[in-house]
């Protein structure tokens, strides 16, 4: 089987699906690899560092395309400016392997599905054991909270550890984390390790003890029925009710930090509305906000997606792609993840298709000219 890893042409994409380091692993599956010249370049992975692990480099976006199965780090979908470009070049029982907005961009997955591509929306990917090691959601969500932090810190006119000098005795800067899944206890975890005060807050009761044991203070809301967990580990939609009370209370936390960063995320859904403009309002001159749930509205009521906000002199950030700025690391992961994903389906070069397999099922989104995911089927029969 020959797996074609395509150049990024979403704006401002640096990361590249798969790096150099996971090429050892795909050949011994009896993958052969492709790369498009220039691939990895914005990742830090020149072309000779493919070749030398034994990739071949192709000049064109229809040699690449060539392969049997395709890896992107963003397909149509996560890519509505350039991603419909590619349809050209997609074929019928050819995979598609990538992150798609499948849920959200109907209208991607439906094109994609005219070609006769078999796609895989790795975003789909189940959250049970077996599938940890190809979990693209995490790997990423990993990195951008450790950047949200460092983010904070360099906008901060503040210092994150308290410090006794001869200069002056300065207090810790406090860090307020809304959404403790894997983004915000990584940014815990950072805002922790660089001597900051740290509360977490997730309305999943689970969370009370992870944020504990990295150092946080647990802030508890007194709301009725407010622990949330799907099967899959996931938040559930709340009622706006709830969502009222949990603004107001979390607005007296808000209201004494220094950082807020927000990670709070419904798959699928739009982000809830955690941080009012109010609560921001009431925040010290100098502070700032991260939003990560940009992409989806954002937690913050003031975000605006990829833009400086700046109101009552707090900064307020929605970056929608921060993974990408660590695009060596984000890279690396993301091609570990997708290795392990390939090598679940394609033994000694054969590739298989098993729908008894949850994380198959679970994934593949179209296959012979149909749309045929579950959660999608209304959209096939609408078409
Ligand atoms: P996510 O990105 O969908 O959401 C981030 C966080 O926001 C979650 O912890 C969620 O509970 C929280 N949230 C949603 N609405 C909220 C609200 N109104 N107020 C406060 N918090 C709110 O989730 P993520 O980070 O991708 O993963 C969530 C959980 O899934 C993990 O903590 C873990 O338990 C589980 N997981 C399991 C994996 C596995 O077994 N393979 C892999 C990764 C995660």
């Amino acid at each position: 089987m020959k797996v074609g890893i395509p150049k990024e042409t979403f704006p401002g994409e640096k990361r590249v699906a798969i790096s150099p380091a996971s090429l050892p692993s795909l050949i011994k599956s009896g993958i052969e690899v492709l790369v498009e010249a220039g691939a990895g370049d914005s990742a830090g992975y020149p072309d000779s560092a493919y070749a030398s692990k034994g990739a071949t480099i192709v000049l064109s976006r229809p040699a690449v395309f060539a392969a049997d199965a395709i890896v992107q780090v963003r397909a149509a979908g996560e890519n509505l400016v350039t991603g419909a470009s590619d349809l050209q070049w997609m074929r019928p029982g050819q995979w598609v392997v990538a992150s798609c907005d499948a849920l959200s961009n109907r209208d991607s997955v439906e094109a994609i599905a005219k070609t006769g591509a078999t796609l895989f929306a790795l975003e789909l990917i189940p959250r049970i054991t077996r599938a940890q090691s190809m979990d693209i959601l995490s790997s990423q969500a990993t990195i951008a909270g450790y950047r949200a932090v460092l983010t904070a810190a360099m906008e901060l006119h503040k210092l994150f550890p308290m410090m006794m000098t001869a200069a002056g005795t300065l207090s810790a800067a406090k860090i307020f984390v809304l959404g403790a899944g894997v983004a915000g206890l990584q940014a815990i975890a950072t805002a922790k390790r660089m001597g900051g005060i740290v509360y977490g807050y997730d309305l999943r009761t689970a969370c009370r003890e992870q944020v504990e044991s990295l150092g946080g203070k647990f802030v508890e809301l007194q709301i009725a029925n407010s622990n949330s967990e799907d099967k899959g580990g996931y938040a559930k939609a709340m009622d706006e009710d709830f969502y009222r009370q949990q603004r107001e209370q979390l607005a007296q936390t808000v209201s004494q930090c220094d950082v807020v960063i927000t990670t709070a995320a419904i798959p699928g859904r739009k982000s809830p509305l955690l941080v009012t403009a109010e609560a921001v309002r009431s925040m010290q001159p100098g502070s700032v906000v991260i939003d990560l749930a940009a992409q989806r509205g954002g937690n913050c009521e003031l975000t605006l997606a990829d833009q400086r906000v700046m109101d009552s002199g707090v900064t307020i950030l929605g970056p929608t792609n921060i993974a990408s700025d660590a695009a060596y690391h984000a890279s690396l992961m993301f091609g570990n993840n997708v290795t392990k994903f390939l090598q679940n389906m394609v033994k000694a070069g054969q590739a298989t298709i098993n729908m008894e397999d949850e994380i198959v099922r679970e994934t593949m989104v179209t296959r012979d000219g149909k749309v045929v995911h579950p959660k999608l089927q209304n959209v096939h029969q609408a078409a």
